[in-house]
């Protein structure tokens, strides 16, 4: 590595935690678990990112109740079982190179829906028909997502006390499966976002009301995790910048939101944006382009003085590269251009003529890449 090395391919480092380069897969559910239990299918998933070369591999949410998934695919971490079928997942990502991190939340009132590919949204007779049982979501307040959707029961202070215990035993259980990161998700219409954003929480006790009280929660297990994880693991936070629905969470509270993340010992914000819509995960109504969502991540990281990292339609290396360059955020997520391709960061060392000898892929391939790259260019040689 020289001082010509893209910032992308430079290593970074967390707390005590050193990314090889600034490529992070971020969390994307695939709605493959069986009772929170990771199957075949994630090894796979998981560790192509992995052998890809991501610098990190962030898990897809896992729920820290049983009541907290959306799906009943969904990954959970609510008990010491879990954790044991997680440390094998964790230990190939490691063993390749990526730093293992995990992202855990609470679905709030988008819990019990269906699978994306099902129709993503409330369950229907025929998916409860084929063992899809709904249970009640939990949220901030007993007002349902949009017309159709169950209406979610009210938490209360003792369940929000047993919630924020339900994130930390998940942080433990994380770390003692070998897990060197944790996000929390604050993002996209799930529970914690609920509670942020006055599009979903109308309570008027201390957890409500003013942007303080909004917070509250979210803050409060920021806490509970940042103790629960040792020192020298760095802690990630996923918020939705803006709602982008007119009354809803602005720039503004994400910037003073960001600002207490950062005095609890959060070393980074994800910048994601949108959710509380019944429309999948994120907001149709932002104009999406390529790396829509940076601006929240410079923004952020300018104005806090936090790391950030930036997510969304960014698929070019060389705009991961600028986005960089100009101090706009500290790492980049690539999210479904690494389902279509998983080697991404490999071949974006190609894009800057890095590896031409494949040294750093797994010696797996790499020596077999090598002599078909000697080939190649013997062949073009004549
Ligand atoms: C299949 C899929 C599942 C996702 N699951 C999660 C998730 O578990 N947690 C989360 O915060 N975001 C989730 N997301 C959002 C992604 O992390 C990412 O923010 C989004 O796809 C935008 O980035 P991209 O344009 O690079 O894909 C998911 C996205 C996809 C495509």
């Amino acid at each position: 590595m020289t001082d010509k090395t893209p910032l992308l391919f430079q290593p970074i480092q967390l707390r005590g935690i050193t990314l090889p380069n600034r490529i992070v897969v971020p969390p994307m559910c695939m709605y493959s678990a069986e009772e929170g239990f990771p199957t075949d299918f994630h090894m796979a998933h998981l560790g192509k990112f992995a052998i890809g070369g991501a610098g990190m591999v962030i898990l897809e949410v896992t729920a820290v109740t049983r009541d907290g998934r959306i799906t009943h695919g969904d990954l959970g971490i609510w008990d010491d079982e879990h954790a044991k079928k997680l440390a094998p997942l964790a230990a190939f990502l490691k063993s390749e190179g990526s730093v293992p991190a995990i992202q855990i939340g609470h679905s709030g009132r988008k819990g019990s829906m269906q699978r994306p590919w099902k129709g993503n949204g409330p369950l229907t007779p025929e998916d409860i028909a084929g063992g899809d049982t709904p249970w009640q979501p939990e949220a901030p307040s007993a007002v349902p997502l949009a017309d159709g959707w169950l209406t979610p029961r009210e938490l209360d202070l003792d369940d929000m006390k047993r919630l924020r215990g339900a994130f930390a035993d998940a942080t433990k259980r994380a770390v003692d499966a070998g897990f060197e990161s944790v996000e929390i998700h604050c993002a996209h219409g799930y529970l914690l976002q609920t509670f942020l954003s006055p599009l979903g929480n109308f309570r008027t006790d201390a957890y409500g009301g003013d942007l303080q009280g909004r917070m509250r929660l979210s803050l409060e297990i920021a806490e509970d995790v940042r103790e629960a994880l040792p020192d020298n693991l760095p802690l990630f936070v996923r918020i939705s910048a803006v709602d982008a629905i007119e009354g809803g969470w602005e720039m503004e509270d994400s910037l003073v939101f960001a600002k207490e993340l950062k005095d609890r010992g959060v070393d980074v914000i994800d910048c994601s944006s949108g959710g509380q819509t019944p429309k999948g995960a994120t907001n149709f109504k932002l104009n999406r382009s390529p790396g829509y969502q940076v601006p929240y991540a410079a923004e952020i990281r300018r104005d806090v003085g936090i790391m950030t990292q930036a997510v969304g339609l960014i698929t070019d290396p060389h705009h991961a590269e600028e986005i960089l360059q100009a101090g706009d955020a500290d790492l980049i997520a690539i999210g479904r251009e690494a389902l279509y391709n998983p080697f991404w960061p490999r071949h974006a060392a190609d894009a800057f003529r890095l590896d031409e000898d494949f040294e750093t892929w797994p010696p797996q391939y790499g020596w077999w890449l090598d002599k078909r790259a000697q080939g190649q260019r013997a062949q073009a040689r004549g």
